[in-house]
This record gives structure tokens, sequence and C-alpha cells, in this order.
């Protein structure tokens, strides 16, 4: 198409273009973005785009909020299309020490019941401190992608993933290797902005007076998660893979040959990757790569360590989120001095005042702190802080910053002893430590605003019911409105108060109707583990939730449960559930005005059960207890074994439990299954069950 120079148009012509264009681009985004099927290439939409670009400066009077000048920022909060992982997602637990490898190392040992003499072979890989994806390869071609999201369902960056040049689209390799292509070949990894690209960034958004990023990470993150796939194009980002997920070709001896495999294949695998045989190799490998950090073109923030046969890593499994057989070592924190300002205190969920330090601005390791959590009272006064003192703040990673310590020499004169209150700053009831806790609680439960508006915070957060557009100030904004003042206002906000939201300051038809849509997806339904970390409950967070609807499996169990008189003794049977937090849960359900809430909130959303992995095994679902030692298998890998298979291990026998399993010297669970006729496995019966399983 060739167009008259926009200067040579009339208003008329002007706009009658303008308005083909939008509809030409909508179209065109649409089959983009929805259906991933470009209808024209790459270089003629930008062409469009430049064009329309142009028309809307000249002709600023006809831009219209669907102009698509406009719609890029819409579409970019609007979010992503949800993508499940077929294999799960994992992030990794950390380490700090160098006497911390060595621990990792004894623990794996006594898992697999090898000796302290054994070897085991590692790999020692840079952790990259970037965003994690996944690209999906089938039959050889890139197919999909998607980031992490809470490790089950991210979201999909298949078309963001395509313009990193780094990728390959299609698995390379030499033609012995094309028979071989698997069907499907999930590829993990970390997309990353090199430090000069990160400082070109921001140093072009700064002169055009656009946004910094805070760190690379951050820009890595921003440039992914774009809707507009073209933005990504635009920022130079790099990939280093270096994990497995689904994959149906030929299996791998080794992690190793898994990385050789990855080169074959065309991707990027980080250069300074080395074998480690001991405990000291993997010291010394940390030790290396701290000295080469700063020379490194992008950020690492730790070393991984991963155990390289891939038979032990499939024994070793997996704990909550995190494998047991790797771990990230992380750098030490970063340390900065500054002054603190001011302590101000915060009402949480629970109730529980949380102080906090508001400092002067520093840079503590390329992230400006401005608070820091001084956790409770009696940290206060055990490190004796006082308003006005020369603090030294530490930062690591993405933990919230803390102060490590207080230089007494530059403390100012007449410095008085900071004074917890002994009330609540928000609504003045009375704050009371509770037992032997540390925290300190406003006793205002139901009328302390604070807590309520925190209840809400938390059950619309993202890991919670992840109800977009419902953020810290609309909550407190519609809390003080007295529109939404339990979690179960916020499904009737839309019938009571559309009107009354359309004709608030800042809120207009597209963010109103953005914030129904949110609450329209939470409402449609939510799976069980998150409906229980959303309650809120003390002591329960998301990994406690899941092991709650791991084991109860559906809402009306776990309800049913905890309105019998032995909630409580249920809840101590469960691994992993202790006495405080068994209390707490206990407590919560046998509160009236919890029990009301409750119900109004499961009449009007679906509560999705827990699906069983590998349901359908002779295990699945069933409680199994061991007791006594066992030969062929440690503790700790027949319990792993177990939950693989679909079951839930408990501490201690009751009626409920399916099989005890009992090695050599059982004592009392032995008994008490014999009283109760609870079926009895010798160590081979429980083997052949597993086999069973097919695991
Ligand atoms: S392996 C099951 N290797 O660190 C193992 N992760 O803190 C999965 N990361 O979510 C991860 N460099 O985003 C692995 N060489 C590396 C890594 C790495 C960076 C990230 C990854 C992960 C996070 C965990």
């Amino acid at each position: 198409m060739t167009h008259k120079p926009i200067s040579e148009l009339t208003p008329e012509e002007a706009r009658a273009e303008m308005a083909a264009l939008a509809k030409r681009i909508a179209e065109l985004d649409a089959a983009y973005h929805a259906h991933d099927a470009p209808l024209v290439s790459d270089a003629e939409y930008d062409a469009l785009r430049r064009r329309n670009d142009a028309l809307e400066d000249a002709f600023p009077q006809f831009v219209r909020d669907s102009s698509p000048g406009r719609r890029v920022g819409a579409q970019a909060a609007d979010g992503f299309q949800k993508a499940a992982h077929r294999v799960p997602m994992l992030s990794l637990s950390n380490i700090f020490s160098e006497e911390e490898v060595v621990d990792f190392m004894d623990k794996i040992r006594r898992f697999l019941g090898m000796a302290a003499s054994d070897e085991i072979e590692m790999v020692a890989e840079p952790k990259i401190d970037g965003v994690s994806f996944s690209a999906v390869y089938e039959k050889g071609e890139l197919a999909g992608g998607a980031t992490r999201g809470d490790g089950v369902v991210g979201e999909d960056i298949a078309a963001n993933l395509r313009m990193i040049p780094q990728l390959p689209k299609r698995l390379a390799g030499d033609d012995l290797f094309e028979s071989e292509v698997p069907d499907v070949l999930d590829v993990r990894g970390e997309a990353y902005m090199s430090k000069a690209d990160f400082f070109a960034l921001n140093a072009a958004a700064e002169e055009s007076g656009q946004k910094v990023f805070a760190n690379p990470r951050n820009a890595a993150a921003g440039s992914l998660r774009q809707l507009d796939a073209r933005v990504t194009s635009r920022r130079k980002l790099g990939v280093f893979a270096y994990a497995l997920g689904a994959y149906t070709g030929r299996p791998f001896d080794s992690h190793w040959a898994f990385l050789e495999a990855l080169k074959k294949w065309g991707f990027p695998v980080n250069p300074e990757i080395r074998l480690c045989r001991t405990a000291d190799e993997m010291i010394a490998f940390f030790r290396a790569l701290s000295e080469k950090r700063a020379a490194l073109p992008y950020d690492i923030d730790g070393a991984v360590y991963k155990v390289n046969r891939m038979d032990l890593q499939r024994r070793l499994g997996f704990v909550a989120r995190a494998p047991r057989w790797a771990v990230a070592h992380k750098f030490p924190a970063e340390q900065a001095a500054t002054r603190l300002n001011a302590i101000r205190i915060q009402v949480g969920r629970t109730g529980a005042l949380t102080p906090v330090a508001d400092v002067e601005p520093v840079n503590v390791g390329g992230v400006v702190v401005r608070h820091a959590t001084l956790h409770n009272a009696d940290e206060i006064a055990r490190k004796d802080i006082r308003v006005g003192d020369s603090v030294v703040i530490q930062r690591a990673g993405d933990v919230i910053p803390q102060i490590v310590s207080v230089v007494l020499e530059k403390r100012p004169e007449n410095a008085p002893p900071f004074v917890f209150p002994s009330v609540c700053p928000v609504c003045g009831s009375r704050a009371l430590r509770e037992g032997t806790e540390a925290a300190v609680y406003c006793t205002g439960g139901l009328v302390c605003p604070a807590q309520a508006v925190e209840r809400i915070r938390h059950f619309a957060s993202r890991d919670a019911l992840d109800i977009e557009g419902l953020g810290d100030k609309n909550i407190e904004l519609f809390y003080t409105l007295g529109w939404i003042r339990n979690v179960v206002d916020i499904f009737h906000l839309r019938q009571r108060h559309e009107l009354d939201l359309l004709n608030l300051d800042g809120w207009g038809q597209k963010s109103a109707l953005k914030l129904f849509d949110a609450i329209e997806r939470a409402r449609a339904g939510v799976p069980l583990d998150r409906f229980v970390y959303a309650l809120g409950m003390r002591e329960v967070g998301a990994a406690t939730a899941r092991i709650l609807a791991g084991h109860f499996e559906s809402w009306a169990q776990l309800e049913s449960a905890m309105k019998r008189p032995d909630a409580r003794e249920e809840l101590m049977r469960i691994e992993g559930i202790g006495p405080v937090m068994a209390d707490e849960i206990a407590d919560f359900f046998r509160e009236p005005h919890h029990r009301e809430i409750l119900d109004r909130l499961t009449a009007l959303i679906p509560i999705r059960d827990v699906v069983r992995a590998s349901g359908g095994t002779p295990l699945s679902g069933k409680t199994i207890v061991f007791t006594g030692t066992l030969s062929g298998l440690t503790r700790d890998e027949a319990k792993a074994r177990a939950q693989a298979a679909g079951a839930k291990v408990a501490s201690s026998v009751s009626a409920k439990t399916a099989y005890v399993v009992a090695g050599a010297d059982a004592g009392g669970k032995l008994e008490t299954a014999r009283e109760l006729g609870v079926a009895v496995l010798t160590e081979e019966e429980f083997d052949r069950l597993l086999d069973g399983t097919g695991k």
C-alpha cells in the first residue's frame, strides 16, 4: 500500500485512514495473540504500526480509546492466557554457607542409605538471576511456552519466547539425530538481560522520561511478560537452558548428558558449568564463581548444585516444591549503612503488630531500599534499635531487607529506647502478647479495620484468589466506603455498587469492567489449596494449605472433619502439621463468624477437589504409617515413594489408616494397628504394592 505523505493529508482523509488502520491492526492483533497465527509478516505489521503512530502524532484530535496506540497498554494490563505445565516447574531450596554444602551432601547420602565415603557426582552451575521459562517443542518445533507461575500453571508467553533469537525455533541436529526427534521436549531455563543491555535500556528510558528498571532481572521480567510480543523483540534477551520438563525421547543417564544434548539441539548452555565429585570441589567452584561474578556479562546470584545421575535424582524425588537432588547456594547478602528515620507499626490480617523501619533511601547491591522489617518487639529490644540510629541494612535476594546491627558510636545523644505500643495504632484496642509468642496482637479482632483490610487483601492476593485490580489501595478505598467489609462482599460489588464505582474519581467503564471481570474469574472456581490459603488462618501459609488440601481432597471433607470434636487430633495425625498449627486451624473453624462467612463463600464459589496425578494406583488416597526399621529403603525414601504413588503418610495409627508398614523392632504403632484391625504390611509387601503402581 502506498500512502500520501502525512503532511499532505486533509483532516478528513487522516480520520478515515486512522479508523481503517485501527480496524486492521485490531484484526491482526487478534489473529496474532489469540490464535497465534499471524496474518502478515512482522515487517508489514511494523510498517502499519509506524504509519499509525505518525498519524496519531500529527492528528491527536482523532485518537480514540480504541486507537492502536492506546490499546497496547490496556492489553498489557489485561493479563495472559494461562498455560498448565505438563510436569510441575519447581524451585530450589537455598543454602547460604559452605557448611551447608557438606550438610546437603550428607543428607542426600543418608536419604539414599549410602556410606559417608561414597562419592556422588554433582553438576555445579551458576544461578542465573533472570526469569525462568518453559519452552515446549513438539516434534522438534517450538510449539508453546510459559512462565513458571505457581509451578503448576504459568502464563502463556509462547509469542514472546519466539522473539528471542537465542532460543531455537526448531531443534538442531545431524541426520542421525533427526530420526530421534522427541515428540515432546519441554526445556526449562532462564531468560536474562545482560548488564550492558540493561544499562543501555535504562539510559534510553531515562532520556525519554520513561520508567527505569531496578535491576536486570526486573528488566528481563518486564520484557518477557509483554502482551505485545513486539516489545519483547526490541529488548535484547538472552537465555540459558538448564532443566528438563515433560520429555518423551530416549532417557538421559545423567544431567551432564542432558546438557550435552541441549547444546546439540542448539540451546545456549552456560559455559561455567562443571562436574564436581566432592563437597570440597563444589565449594571451590562456588569460590571461583564469586571471584568471577563481577566480570560476567550477566547477573548471577549464586551456584546451583545438581545430582548428576538421573536414577539417583528419581530416587531422591521432591519435597513440597523443590527437588531433594538440587540446591541453590546463594551469594552472601549485600549490606549498606543508612539512618533509621522512623519506626512504624503495621497491623496484619491476623492482628499481629509488625514494626517496620523507614530508613534514609540507600542503594544495597543495586536496589534502592527505603523500608526494612524489624520482625517484632523482642528483636528491637535485643538489638536496641532506636529512631535516629545509624544502622546496617542487609538484603538477600528477594527477601525483605533487614536491619543487621546498630552503629552505637554514631547514636545521637538522648535517643530514647523504642517503646512498643500497648494499643493497636489503627483501632485503639489493647495489644497483647499471647502465651510464649514473640508477636503482639491487636485484640480488636473483627472490629479492627486494619485486620479486616489485610484479610481481604490476602484473600484477593496472587497466591490466593488472584483477583487482579483488588490491590492495597482499592481495598482500603472500598472498605472505607463500606462497600467491601468482608471477603463475601467482593462478590456483590458489581450488583450493589456498579454505578457508585463508575461515579468515583479515577474510575471509568474500562477499569470497572476489568475489575468485575477479575472478580468473575475468581467466582468461576478455585482449587482447594488456594482457597484454604486464602482464608488467612494463622500459621497456614501456602505449603500448609497444600498439605491440608492433599489430605482432605475436597472442601466437604475438610469442613466436616473440622466440625467433628476430634478435629484437632485428626489434624495432628497429618504429616507436617504440628500442635500449634492444629490448634489454630481447629480454632478458626470453631469460630461462629468464620463458619458463617465460609458458608456464604462456599455457596458462591465452586471449590475444586484435589485431583491426584497418580489416581487409580493401589495407594492413591490411602493413609499409610511406617514403623520400625526398614532394611531396603531409608524411612525418608519410603515415605517419599509412598507419597509419589498418591498415598498420604501419617505419623500415628487410627481407624482411617489403610496400611501400617512394619520394619524390624516395630512397637506401639504395630500394636495399635492390630487392635484396630488395620492391614499390616512387611517391607516386601509394601515394595510389591509400589511396583504395582508402576513407580
Ligand atoms: S534448576 C528442578 N538451574 O532459580 C530444578 N534453576 O531459585 C529447577 N535458576 O526457579 C531449577 N539458574 O528460575 C536451575 N542453573 C540453574 C538456575 C536456576 C537460575 C532459577 C530458576 C529457579 C530458581 C530457584
